[in-house]
């Protein structure tokens, strides 16, 4: 009875370990791979150029650490990259650390930004419906360090001035699988657990051993106290008495 008890003990301390594994931001499961691009938070923002030459600033796992400038969004600390025009950035996104897969690439980390800045249609006007969009592919390159992202298609076609939907494809060391390390709270849950389960065990050892090996020993005890007591003049005269006693009660008897 108590090996079930246990069993659904262990589980309910197990599961919010796993449910946390699982809301690391950033990270993600597919194909029975573990993924997590954290690496690539630093502290500098990725800055590259259109082709155009416009600055181009992307960042991933969180938001750009760049100052903006005349940035047209309701929340720019989480715009995700941005695009510095001639009259003002654009953003390309806010930023997302959720983790999505496609069937295509089974084996590629995407993440995708939406709700950056509106976009405008061939006339120049702003459309307050379409807002700028980024997707980026990540790609495991062991030799590639965090790597850079390379725009790899700008829409609509029209120039800088018109792109409101970016596509990148990033090949770094970060997207390459790896094994879920050890967070703090995992270190402090892995302790918890494991001091519970010792005191488990502690606790139904010392039962077994005090049910069995001590109840063994004190029948033992009293076995040999009651041989010692034959040789102890007392205890003799005890026993005497005893016997004396007992006589004495099977006569009234
Ligand atoms: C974040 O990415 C996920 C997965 O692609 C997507 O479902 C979600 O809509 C995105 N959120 C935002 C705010 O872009």
């Amino acid at each position: 009875m108590a090996r079930p008890r246990l069993a659904w003990l262990l589980t309910v301390l197990l599961l919010p370990l796993t449910a946390r594994a699982d809301e690391k931001p950033c990270t993600g499961r597919n194909a029975g791979k573990y993924y997590d691009l954290n690496g690539l938070q630093t502290a500098n923002d990725y800055k590259f150029k259109t082709p155009e030459g416009h600055d181009m600033v992307l960042s991933a796992c969180k938001s750009v650490s760049q100052e903006t400038w005349h940035l047209e969004v309701e929340d720019p600390g989480q715009v995700g990259g941005f695009v510095r025009r001639d009259h003002g950035d654009f953003s390309l996104g806010q930023k997302n650390t959720t983790l999505s897969f496609s069937s295509r690439a089974p084996f590629h980390p995407h993440l995708t930004f939406t709700s950056g800045s509106k976009c405008v249609d061939a006339n120049g006007n702003t459309l307050d419906h379409l807002r700028g969009s980024t997707e980026i592919e990540f790609v495991c390159d062991p030799a590639a360090g965090n790597g850079v992202p390379r725009l790899i298609a700008q829409l609509p076609p029209g120039g800088d001035a018109a792109a409101c939907a970016w596509v990148f494809e990033w090949r770094t060391k970060a997207a390459c699988p790896t094994s879920e390390g050890l967070t703090f709270g995992g270190v402090v849950w892995f302790l918890f657990i494991s001091s519970l389960i010792l005191l488990g065990l502690y606790l139904l050892v010392g039962t077994l051993y005090n049910y069995f090996m001590l109840g063994l020993a004190r029948h033992r005890r009293a076995a040999a106290l009651f041989r010692k007591q034959r040789d102890v003049p007392w205890a003799r005269g005890m026993g005497e008495w005893e016997r004396v006693v007992g006589e004495w009660t099977r006569w009234r008897i």
